[in-house]
Order: C-alpha cells, then sequence, then structure tokens
C-alpha cells in the first residue's frame, strides 16, 4: 500500500496561542493509524520550532512536521527567506514546494521550482509537490497537458530512485478555498492521468509508489468518498485543517 497522507496546509493563519492549542488538541489524539498511514502538518514559519518540541513529546511517530515553503539556494543574503537546511535542523521533515499562491502571488515557476525540490532533496526533505490548473484551463479542457507541464518542468530531471520520495498533490486551483471541490471521479480521473504520466517517464512500478495527494476545499464531509479512489492517497487541506474535528475526521478518512 503507498502511504495515504493526511496533511493540513495551516497557511498563515493562527497566532501562536491559537496555533499551540489546535497542535495539542491534533497531538493528543491516538487515531490508530495503520503502518501506511501519515499526518504531515505544515505550521507557518515562525511556528515550526514550537511545532516540532510538542511533535517530539508527543510521541506521535506517524505525525510529520512541515514547512510550508524554502527558499532555492542554500544560504546567505536572502533577507526573509528560510532555507531547506535550516528545516532540516529543525527535524522538520517535509517542505510544500510550488503551492498556487506561491506560484500565482509569488510568481513562482516551475524552473524556479525545480531548483527547489532539489534543494530540499540535497537535505533529506520531503517535497509535497502541488500541481493544479487554473479555471479557464479547466474549462478549456486542456487541463492534462497544463499539469504534465508542471511536472516535466520541475521534476523530470529527477531519476527513478528519487522521484519516489516526492509526494505529489493535485490541486485544481479553481477548488482551494471556494468550496467549489473536484467530484471524486475529477480527482480520480487527474490522477490516475498523473500516474499514467509517471509511469509512462519511469515505469509503472515506480509511479505506483509515488503517493497523489488532492487537494482543494477537503472537509469531513467530502474526504472519506475523494480518499475511496484508487489513485487519490489522501488530501492537502487549507480551510478545514484547522477546526480540530474536521481534520480529525479527515484523517480517519484514509484508507
Ligand atoms: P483548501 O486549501 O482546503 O482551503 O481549499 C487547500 C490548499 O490550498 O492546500
Amino acid at each position: 500500500m503507498r502511504q495515504q497522507i493526511a496533511a493540513a496546509n495551516w497557511k498563515m493563519n493562527l497566532t501562536i496561542g491559537q496555533a499551540e492549542k489546535l497542535l495539542d488538541d491534533i497531538l493528543s489524539v491516538d487515531w490508530a493509524l495503520k503502518p501506511w498511514q501519515q499526518v504531515v502538518l505544515a505550521v507557518p514559519a515562525p511556528y515550526l520550532y514550537p511545532a516540532v518540541q510538542k511533535w517530539k513529546a508527543s510521541g506521535q511517530s506517524q505525525v510529520s512536521i512541515s514547512a510550508q515553503n524554502c527558499y532555492s539556494e542554500k544560504s546567505g543574503a536572502y533577507t526573509g527567506e528560510t532555507s531547506a537546511e535550516m528545516l532540516a535542523s529543525l527535524v522538520v521533515t517535509h517542505v510544500i514546494i510550488g503551492h498556487s499562491e506561491r506560484r500565482e502571488i509569488f510568481h513562482e515557476t516551475n524552473a524556479l521550482l525545480a531548483k527547489k525540490v532539489d534543494i530540499a532533496l540535497s537535505f533529506n526533505l520531503t517535497p509535497i509537490f502541488c500541481c493544479g490548473e487554473p479555471l479557464s484551463i479547466r474549462e478549456a479542457g486542456t487541463q492534462n497537458a497544463f499539469v504534465a507541464k508542471q511536472l516535466e518542468e520541475s521534476l523530470y530531471h529527477l531519476d527513478a530512485e528519487t522521484i519516489q520520495k516526492l509526494v505529489i498533490a493535485y490541486e485544481p486551483i479553481w477548488a482551494i478555498g471556494t468550496g467549489k471541490t473536484a467530484t471524486s471521479e475529477q480527482a480520480q480521473e487527474m490522477h490516475h492521468y498523473l500516474r499514467s504520466v509517471l509511469a509512462h517517464k519511469y515505469g509503472a512500478a515506480v509511479a505506483g509508489r509515488v503517493s497523489i495527494l488532492y487537494g482543494g476545499s477537503v472537509k469531513a464531509a467530502n474526504a472519506q468518498e475523494l480518499f475511496s479512489q484508487p489513485d487519490v492517497d489522501g488530501g492537502l487541506v487549507g480551510g478545514a485543517s484547522l477546526i480540530h474535528k474536521e481534520f480529525d475526521a479527515i484523517i480517519r478518512a484514509l484508507k
């Protein structure tokens, strides 16, 4: 069984007091996770250190703390940025790379994201690589080519062994924060396509080992239906991950 992952993306939300309360709520639960199930918490950068401390104290071996971004260079005069090496030194294990908000608001290109993937991997961080199309592309029916290009330009320089170290998140932009979830059929169709694209490049066995998460208005009410699809290996969850009860139910919906 591929890793099935419930990943929380808190984005730029919560004060430290609220963040600590939510971490305490989440980390105090025993979900009796199966060996292939995992919970990842992508918290804002200033909360990574306290989050790691709380996670260590909790003894939750199937929970990981993730950053939401890192910079593409190793170190130096990059005021305001966070390096992959800094994250690794905090015992952060994952980093979201290429979220559509980074692509759209901060103009991150496929080429820049390739560099970010490389530097994250060089410090043994697991990139959660996001891809997904805007509404105009979905309406034009060209979403498959659009998303395949994102993978090609940011990931195809990796060899077959390395690509398996990544988690991919398919997040249609029209479904992010809009309450408009892709149907489970739409999600499955794209995830199956992405896996076939990976299989074409790396072979079916390798493609079969890469977890592909769905993101875009995942909530307690739709998680089970989405996660039950054969190529949907869990979710990257924004808004609903800020509400303990909602995220708890999403974790329990993992297959
Ligand atoms: P959402 O965000 O769950 O609030 O739609 C998902 C994401 O952007 O990762």
